[in-house]
């Protein structure tokens, strides 16, 4: 079959194109080659099997002419991250949901009825938690005033009590607390509206923390494994925010292409139109501060320096219950935390005038 990769350049992009092609499928990489996410690299070298388009999900025109014998979609294209500030709302904004909107329009000119899309953890805001009293809650945003005083955990909205965190479920309410967050969650919107519309089917797979070889360099628009990764081979000490207590789900970047892979064969396979969502993580919650640990000893230090810094608007704590994803698609994610960090703490990142892609340890 072939398969359009939109944002196909990119970090994750990269990776499913690689996993596709393995498996025998044609891939078309299609990506703008944006300066945030490229710095103005040209795009790393296509394998047999790939074909590079570079253009943008808002334009339509391309789109038609590179969905041409497409039969299904993977969509990675966005502008990823929390940026650098307001201003930067309307890009967000363009190349997340109006080019979703015009990726879909063209799938529905073409006839094309199968999409997986990349969604994100982030449309739930703050994970989940369990106040001994009210069962599960959902704390608010935290107060700049606690988070001066270095009080981080959120509390119980209702008593004040001290809370458990847990795992997310697919069925947790959506709380996106940043542009970022508000477009990933339209972009979910629009793909279930189009299913509907057109008797499409569409999975949306919210990826966790992603890590691996080849994440971009820190930019306001990376992840935090690529600024401690950055700064250690700078031969600096990761700074950890907070305690470093927050608790994420670091799932490395090889089993998230397994995954989309397993979504493209469902999507696919003959069934029911509808939309679905599946959280995509490890499974195996770390937190911030254990992350800085294993990749500065892997990488042979400096050690990490916890600096109670913070970004308001941060959450802190979002890990997933992956289960859904693991039962009804068959996925099981092969990357161990201390085997992907050990890897990670060495493997080069995306730089600009040398781009990196290793798709194998
Ligand atoms: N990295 C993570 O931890 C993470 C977590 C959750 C969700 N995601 C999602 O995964 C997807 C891939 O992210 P990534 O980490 O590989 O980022 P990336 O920046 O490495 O890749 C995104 C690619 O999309 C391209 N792109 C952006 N806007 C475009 C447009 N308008 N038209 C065509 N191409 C465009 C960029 O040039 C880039 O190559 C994104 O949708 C992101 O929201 C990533
Ligand atoms: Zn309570």
């Amino acid at each position: 079959m072939r398969v359009l990769v939109t944002g196909g350049a990119g970090f994750i992009g990269s990776e499913i194109a690689d996993a596709l092609v393995s498996r025998g499928h044609e891939v078309v990489v299609y990506d703008a080659m944006l300066p945030s996410a490229h710095g103005g690299v040209p795009p790393r070298p296509m394998r047999d099997g790939e074909r590079l388009v570079v253009g943008d999900v808002r334009d339509r025109d391309a789109l038609a002419g590179a969905l041409a014998g497409v039969g299904a979609v993977c969509h990675q294209a966005a502008m990823v991250g929390l940026g650098k500030d307001f201003a930067d709302a309307p890009a967000y904004v363009g190349c997340n949901d109006l080019g979703t909107a015009v990726l879909l329009a063209a799938m529905a000119d073409a006839g094309v009825r199968s999409l997986v899309l990349a969604g994100s953890m982030v449309v739930y805001g703050e994970g989940r938690y369990d106040c001994p009293r009210h069962g599960v809650v959902r704390p608010g945003p935290r107060a700049a005033a606690d988070l001066n005083a270095g009080r981080f955990e959120p509390n119980c909205p209702d008593c004040g009590a001290e809370l458990v965190p847990g795992l997310v479920a697919e069925d947790a309410p959506v709380d996106p607390r940043n542009v970022y967050a508000a477009t990933k969650l339209t972009q979910e919107h629009l793909a279930s509206s189009w299913a509907r519309a057109t008797g499409g089917r569409a999975v949306s797979l919210r990826y966790h923390n992603v890590y691996g070889p080849g994440m971009p360099r820190d930019t306001p628009y990376a992840g935090v494994a690529s600024f401690f990764r950055s700064a250690l081979a700078r031969g600096e000490a990761p700074r950890v925010y907070e305690d470093g207590g927050q608790r994420r789900d670091f799932v490395h970047v090889r089993d998230v292409a397994a995954a989309d892979v397993a979504a493209l064969d469902a999507v696919c396979a003959a069934g029911p139109a509808g939309f679905a969502a599946y959280n995509t993580g490890s499974g195996e919650p770390h937190t911030i501060g254990e992350m800085a640990a294993a990749l500065a000893s892997a990488h042979g230090g400096p050690a990490p320096v916890v600096t109670g810094e913070y970004r308001l608007g941060d959450v802190r704590h979002v890990t997933a219950d992956s289960r859904a994803l693991r039962d009804e698609l068959g996925w099981k994610p092969e990357v161990g935390f201390a085997d992907g960090m050990a890897e990670f703490a060495t493997a080069p990142l995306r730089e600009p005038g040398r781009v990196v892609h290793q798709s194998r340890l």
